[in-house]
């Protein structure tokens, strides 16, 4: 006797789904094998029915009427792969509506609006179930979610952007610009539909806000907490970053401080010999620290088509055995854990990378360096350069200050920095990067 199969509509066949709709077409026998069943492809709805595409999928099977895959009965699954927010949650409150789960790599979606579909879910009891939407291919969602259970995260440290990672590492291993290397990002299928998001640190808060709902159960949207991307980095700073023995990295951090959490994305500089500094190209990885357990590592692809179809492949299979409907009724999403409070900004604790320009004359050195330690900014190191990098048109030459400080809040150095700014000597720009623990 033949098993019915698992029908799956999709509602998009980009970068992703098309990748997902190669894994379940090539490897068939394998997937029925895991799912129990074999799992169909039975609608496809895109945008551009005249757009060429690296897959062959069954005549009558692509439309361009997402409504064809609402509205068909025999499809169990809807596979939201079109990203965005709009038409994405009517689309995927009205798959729920009409009686399918959904397996959705959207980030932006659920940070979005999360709890409108999580509840929709819960009310007509259907699953959601999102590997896919943090950090690629690293099953991070169900390692955080289940395996790390038992648990009570106290520190999360990762790099969940591919794209501004891939940057980074072309900009620092091979010297290429900002643009040339976005453009390789892009063209290698790592970048959202609209980059900004991925290089102004957005999709990393995304991905970031949905771990710490799973892990401390408590919804923080992106603007409660410090988010900022790569998009304004100096080639400059990346040099002196590695002359002083580190690497800067988008760092998406969370952690419990005094029962409160410190939560931020920003790029940071990160000792050469640390694990993260280590992750180059398109690859992500997460550093959890939980209370039983301790530290735990992941790491691995972060974002591209495959990667990216391998999680969105496993919630497929997932809901085939009824392994994801089980845990959706479980997880602690949305809603029922008390709210956390979140440190101010001003509050927060980190080192800080700083870098002035100064003219290069007697007394400036002591001038800024009274102006930290009198709003009790203590110094780590001080460098200044001798050749001057940029002179402008003044007579006076103007050279860099590298400081790098001991721990502070970003309150005292946001102080200190006002002070600084009223200084004659001091020129702009005056940057200032996070440095890791
Ligand atoms: P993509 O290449 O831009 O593909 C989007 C697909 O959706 C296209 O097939 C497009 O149709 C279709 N589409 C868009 N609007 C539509 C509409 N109104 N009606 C019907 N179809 C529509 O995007 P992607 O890179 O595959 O990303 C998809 C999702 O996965 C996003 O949520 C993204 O954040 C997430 N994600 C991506 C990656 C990655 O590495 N790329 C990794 C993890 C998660 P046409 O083909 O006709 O244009
Ligand atoms: N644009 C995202 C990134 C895709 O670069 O990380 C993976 O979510």
């Amino acid at each position: 006797m033949s098993i019915a199969p698992l029908n799956l509509g999709f509602i998009g066949l980009g970068n992703v789904g098309t990748g997902v709709a190669k894994i379940l077409t090539e490897q068939a026998a394998r997937i029925a094998r895991r799912a129990g069943r074999p799992v169909a492809i039975r609608k496809v709805a895109v945008r551009d029915m005249s757009k060429p595409r690296d897959i062959h999928l069954p005549a009558g099977c692509l439309t361009t009427d997402v409504q064809a895959v609402i509205r068909d009965p025999e499809i169990h699954v809807a596979v939201e792969l079109m990203g965005g927010l709009k038409p994405a949650r009517e689309v995927v409150l009205a798959c729920l509506e009409a009686g399918k789960d959904v397996v959705t790599a959207n980030k932006a979606l659920l940070c979005e609006h999360g709890d409108e579909i999580f509840q929709t879910a819960r009310r007509l009891g259907r699953t959601v179930a999102f590997e896919a939407a943090v950090a690629g291919g690293i099953p991070i969602i169900a390692a955080v979610g289940q395996s790390m259970a038992a648990n009570q995260l106290q520190q999360l440290q990762a790099i969940l952007n591919g794209t501004s990672n891939y940057i980074l590492t072309e900009m620092l291993l091979r010297q290429q610009s900002y643009a040339t290397a976005l453009k390789g990002a892009q063209d290698l299928g790592y970048a959202e539909a609209d980059p900004a998001l991925d290089v102004n640190g957005t999709d990393a808060a995304q991905k970031l806000g949905l771990l710490v709902q799973l892990a401390w159960g408590t919804k923080i949207p992106t603007a409660a907490f410090h988010v900022s991307g790569i998009d304004r980095l100096e080639q400059t700073d990346i040099r002196y970053a590695t002359e002083l023995g580190y690497t800067i990295k988008l760092l998406a951090s969370a952690r419990t401080v005094q029962e409160k959490l410190q939560i931020s994305v920003r790029p940071t500089l990160i000792r050469k010999d640390r694990p993260l500094a280590g992750i180059h190209g398109p690859f992500n990885a997460i550093l959890l620290d939980g209370d039983v357990v301790g530290n735990v590592w992941f790491s691995g692809r972060g974002a591209g088509q495959m990667p990216t179809a391998s999680a969105v492949t496993a919630d497929i299979i997932d809901m085939a055995i009824g392994r994801a409907q089980l845990t959706f009724k479980r997880l602690d999403l949305w809603g029922e854990t008390p709210p956390v409070a979140v440190l101010t900004e001003a509050e927060s604790v980190s080192r800080y990378y700083l870098r002035l320009a100064v003219e290069d004359r007697p007394h400036v050195m002591a001038d800024v360096t009274d102006i930290l330690g009198r709003h009790g900014i203590s110094l780590a190191s001080v460098v200044q350069p001798e050749s001057p990098e940029f002179e402008g048109n003044a007579d006076v030459p103007v050279v860099p200050l590298i400081i790098m400080t001991h721990k502070t809040t970003a309150g005292q150095l946001a102080a200190a920095d006002r002070d600084l700014a009223k200084l004659s000597t001091v020129r702009d720009p005056h940057v200032c990067l996070a440095v890791a623990d």
